[in-house]
């Protein structure tokens, strides 16, 4: 029999990743000023999302996730926000012409600040310190004082994911998302890109629907969801201090809901069953991810599933699977079957991000062939079992960053160093996952003609 939950159970649990604050009461001093500040989010706007989560998990929708690994305090201004929706936006108006059907379309955003780490400390040279764990819990310079966790931060971690999702509520709300913007961004791309000749064929298809629609009289004057988009916001939910004191319950429902985001995930280090991570997720209502890493073992999913969606409710929860572009095909195939075979409502993503991540001339790079090969399994293999591939997960930026090798502009391991930005994994830029969703789009639709052949022949 499952234990009582409450927003702080979690607590009586192991848990891991947990920062060392050096002041415990100043860390429940912060704590108890979050927990009286307004939420960030609602909880009607995350049923909404849960709602066409389920869409997707029924094979009727498909999930964009995206956005930086690591949000940071120094590159948190407007350009920035700006530069990452108009490449988010022209990511989902090519991915829905490749699916033919919605996209749900959640970035990681606006409350992407922990980050797990491999080991607590960093050494350098002689000098060893705590590891940086993301803008919200330390500082990223090699000092002793940038590195002590400092319970302040979340306060600005939260102001600062207010002022994110205000501007991007305005953007998807108030004109900028218009579809007649997006397309002529797409077509800036495509002209300019390396690779024009392969993506005009994808983007003349997309004029042609949209001159065909404003023959006909729809337009974004007459059609507000032409100009208008749902955008959500997630995160990892890591810091579970944080996480509580921005737990309330929603008077219509009298529901728990985490505010400080749409949707939240639970990292593939944060996922024992018995731990507090889990414990904080089962909790809540939100829509939940869970990333499945290679050591995910089919029992050890089907016990999570029943923690954390035990009303097998469509929408609830998106398994992020990240295998690596190698391992794929070993261990999607068998967690598919499981899930399959007890029957249990999920939406299937792919991270091609995390289990490709190799070191070059010093920098942590992820080659953009892996990725897209990581991808291309990933749809193989749900074609295959006869699944939906629901969405894909990644880590990318709106700026002209340096960071993934390949894409059409073959970026090269020496030309890393040239805007090497990331405070953490590397991103694709704005025109490598542009060239991901082509790519993609172009897959989609020959999986679709696969399939009428079959109808038809
Ligand atoms: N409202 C629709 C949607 O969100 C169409 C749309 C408007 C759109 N602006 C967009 C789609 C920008 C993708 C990108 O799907
Ligand atoms: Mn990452």
């Amino acid at each position: 029999m499952a234990q009582t939950w409450t927003p702080n159970s979690w607590r009586q649990k192991p848990i891991q990743q947990v920062p060392d604050y050096p002041d415990l009461a100043a860390l429940e001093t912060v704590e108890a000023r979050l927990a009286k500040y307004p939420p960030l989010v609602f909880a009607g706007e995350a049923r909404r999302l849960k709602a066409a989560l389920a869409n997707v998990a029924e094979g009727r929708g498909f999930l964009l996730q995206g956005g930086d690994c690591a949000e940071s305090f120094a590159e948190h201004g407007a350009d920035t926000i700006r530069d990452f929706f108009r490449a988010f936006l022209q990511m989902a108006v090519v991915l829905t012409f490749g699916a033919q059907q919605p996209v749900v379309k959640v970035g990681r955003i606006a409350g992407q600040f922990a980050k797990p780490r491999s080991s607590g400390v960093e050494k350098q040279g002689d000098v060893t310190l705590p590891s940086y764990r993301g803008d919200i819990i330390n500082g990223i310079e090699f000092t002793e004082e940038a590195r002590l966790p400092n319970p302040e931060r979340q306060i600005m971690a939260y102001r600062q994911s207010a002022a994110t999702l205000n501007l991007l509520r305005a953007f998807a709300m108030g004109g900028y998302a218009n579809l007649e913007n997006v397309h002529q961004w797409m077509l800036g791309f495509v002209k300019d890109s390396p690779q024009a000749e392969r993506y005009r064929k994808l983007a003349d298809r997309i004029s042609e629907t949209m001159d065909f629609m404003k023959a006909i009289g729809i337009t974004s004057e007459n059609h507000p969801s032409l100009r208008e988009t749902d955008f959500f916001t997630s995160h990892e939910a890591l810091l579970l201090g944080y996480e509580q004191a921005l737990t309330r319950v929603d008077s219509t429902s009298g529901d728990w809901y985490a505010t400080s985001g749409h949707m939240i995930w639970i990292g593939d280090r944060t996922r024992q069953p018995d731990h507090a991570h889990v414990e904080y997720c089962r909790g809540i209502k939100n829509p939940i991810g869970l990333k499945c890493g290679p050591s995910m073992t089919a029992d050890g999913l089907l016990e999570l599933i029943d923690i954390l969606n035990p009303a097998n409710e469509a929408g609830r929860l998106t398994l992020i699977c990240r295998f690596g572009h190698d391992k794929v095909a070993e261990h999607l195939p068998r967690l598919i079957r499981a899930v399959e075979r007890e029957g249990k409502k999920v939406v299937w993503s792919c991270d091609p991000m995390h289990g490709n991540t190799i070191t070059l001339n010093n920098y942590k790079t992820r080659p953009f062939e892996r990725i897209l090969s990581e991808v291309e399994s990933f749809f193989q293999i749900h074609r295959a079992e006869g699944t939906h591939p629901g969405g894909i997960h990644i880590e990318m930026t709106g700026n002209d960053v340096t960071e993934c090798t390949g894409g059409a502009r073959a970026l090269s391991g020496d030309d890393l160093a040239d805007r090497y930005h990331t405070h953490c994994d590397p991103r694709l830029n704005a025109d490598q996952a542009l060239e991901l969703a082509f790519l993609l789009a172009e897959r989609m639709k020959g999986g679709r003609d696969e399939k009428k052949m079959v109808v038809n022949g």
